[in-house]
């Protein structure tokens, strides 16, 4: 099986792996015959895995923090934050908060991905903290719910966002199932983009990283020349900013702040992004640090300059009653044009928060295949590189498929060297949340099962800290970082039990019911492993590999 040179296409290699022909392919572990030293017991075939090629620069990793934190929460739905601060001076406060907490997590993570610079995330972290079970159970609830989950809620309202460019505020009339249909096609689009090249994920991360910046530095200024000219399309201009009390109707309740913080969460979330990726890093522990410190800032420092801006362009009652803040705001300065552009930006947001979230979650789901979580096959990337022999690979491939190589930068692996049926089966969950479209339970879903999996992982970097002092952290986090993060979510998770106790125990039941999985899928694993583990040593991430750290 190892001399067949490699003549079809990479998309036939990447079927006959879900279709089994040969004895090669489909079980995830070795063909008689392979040689031992490249095999390795849970990539199967060859070995061949993502993390032995480091191609993530600093850059790739901005694009992907940015990327899904900034999505539509920003250009959506203030209004949240505000009308439970009460006034629009707290509620520049929250944001500011909730920023600042959502930095406090990310150090965190920093500090974590750059002890364990693994892909994973949080999976790595918990399972050489609390034990593999806590690992599993995160990635249970992440792949089965959170990740795909999410995706759904952004795909959504791109789909939102695309039909309003399309027909302008009649869209508020059309069918759920349009827009559905839009969130689909963005969704299928971009998983079909990222299953193609690693190379071109990240470059179209990159691209609407600087959309989004750009976007929220034109909010900023306009709302700077709005205030500053009184200029508005219809000619009455905004003056409420001038006489408003910025701190009249402050909430004095101590849950609407929790409400106003969680909104405000929410736009921020997303901050642990590029932790599932530090594995492919080139340089792990100098970049995932300076990532999330350059991130971190720029994102909070734009969102509090947009929020300033709604205040001088809008009226107060006009953005809390909206849910389309940056339309509402691009009708007022530019007319039609303005709403058109402004749900344009938005829609395209959505999209680069979607690619930046598809990238993350296909390789969650293919650490959980290759940790024998999920069946083998979601382990494994789309060309298997065992048979592509160095000077033949380009050589015998269709002249469209190296020209595409070499134009995305792919021309080292080739195209399809991702994790294929990883983002297929993210991208085939992501569609049915699309499909049932109840955001209310997911959102709660996120609330209790999200940050308890924050706080465990963040109170696990404490426990890490007294229990192996020694272990190598090269960026270490002020040490009251991860303990404010740790109150600071505890407390929101006790509103949300609060607040949703019926939806709470059915989180809680989901979470259990990983329980028996997990022995059920490391019993046969272990077994296979602990005999080829004694004849071979892994090659790139494999099972268990977190131990060695
Ligand atoms: N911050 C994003 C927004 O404002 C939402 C991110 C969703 N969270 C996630 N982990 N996918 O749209």
């Amino acid at each position: 099986a190892h001399n067949r040179s490699f003549s079809v296409s990479s998309v036939f290699d990447f079927t006959s792996n879900l279709f089994p022909l040969s004895s090669t392919a489909g079980n995830g572990y070795a063909p008689i015959g392979a040689p031992i030293s490249s095999t390795n017991p849970q990539t199967g075939i060859g070995g061949e895995s993502l993390e032995k090629h480091k191609t993530l620069t600093y850059l790739n990793g901005l694009s992907l923090i940015v990327g899904l934190i900034i999505g539509s929460g920003i250009f959506s739905s203030p209004s949240q934050v505000n009308i439970n601060a009460g006034s629009p001076g707290a509620s520049l406060i929250v944001w500011a908060i909730a920023g600042v907490l959502a930095w406090t997590g990310a150090s965190s993570y920093a500090e974590l991905g750059g002890a364990i610079p693994l892909n994973g995330g949080a999976q790595v972290y918990l399972s050489k903290i609390f034990g593999e079970l806590f690992g599993f159970l995160f990635t249970w609830c992440a792949v089965v719910v959170l990740k795909p989950g999410s995706s759904a809620i952004i795909a959504i309202i791109m789909g939102e966002y695309v039909v309003r460019a399309a027909i302008g505020a009649e869209a508020e009339n059309v069918s759920p199932w349009i827009n559905k249909s839009v969130a689909l096609v963005g969704l299928f689009g971009v998983t079909l983009l990222n299953c193609i090249s690693t190379k071109l994920g990240t470059k179209i991360g990159d691209m609407f990283m600087f959309l989004k910046f750009v976007a929220l530095l034109g909010i900023t200024l306009v709302g700077i020349v709005v205030a500053i000219t009184g200029f508005s399309a219809s000619g009455d201009a905004n003056q409420d900013w001038k006489t408003i009390g910025w701190f009249e109707g402050t909430s004095t309740d101590a849950s609407s702040w929790a409400v106003a913080l969680y909104a405000g969460l929410w736009a921020f979330d997303g901050w642990d992004n590029t932790n599932y990726v530090v594995g492919e890093f080139r340089n792990p522990t100098r970049d995932l640090p300076r990532v999330i410190h350059t991130a971190m800032p720029l994102v909070i420092l734009s969102y509090i300059l947009a929020n300033l801006a709604y205040f001088f362009v809008l009226p107060l009652k006009v953005i809390n009653s909206s849910n389309t803040v940056a339309v509402m705001f691009g009708n007022k300065v530019f007319g039609p044009i303005g709403s058109l552009i402004l749900a344009l930006i938005v829609s395209l947001s959505c999209f680069g928060a979607l690619n930046a979230q598809t990238f993350t979650s296909g390789r969650l789901v293919y650490v959980a295949g290759k940790e024998g979580y999920l069946p083998a096959v979601f382990g494994k990337i789309g060309v298997r590189k065992d048979e592509i022999t160095e000077t033949s690979r380009l050589h015998t491939r269709s002249w469209a498929s190296k020209r595409m190589a070499r134009m995305f930068g792919d021309e080292e692996t080739g195209l399809f060297f991702t994790p294929v049926y990883a983002m297929v089966l993210n991208a085939a969950l992501c569609a049915c949340y699309v499909f049932v479209g109840e955001f209310g339970t997911l959102i709660t879903f996120y609330g209790v099962a999200g940050y308890t999996f924050y706080f465990l992982t963040v109170l696990g970097l404490i426990i890490l800290r007294v229990r192996e002092p020694d272990l190598e952290r090269p960026y270490k986090t002020w040490i009251m970082t991860p303990f404010i993060f740790c109150c600071v979510s505890l407390f929101l998770l006790s509103r949300a039990v609060v607040a949703e106790p019926l939806q709470t125990v059915i989180v809680v039941a989901f979470v259990v019911a990983g329980v028996p999985i997990y022995y059920w899928r490391i019993r046969g694993r272990d077994q296979v492993n602990q005999r080829k583990m004694s004849e071979s040593e892994g090659s790139g991430q494999s099972w268990k590999f977190w131990k060695r750290f």
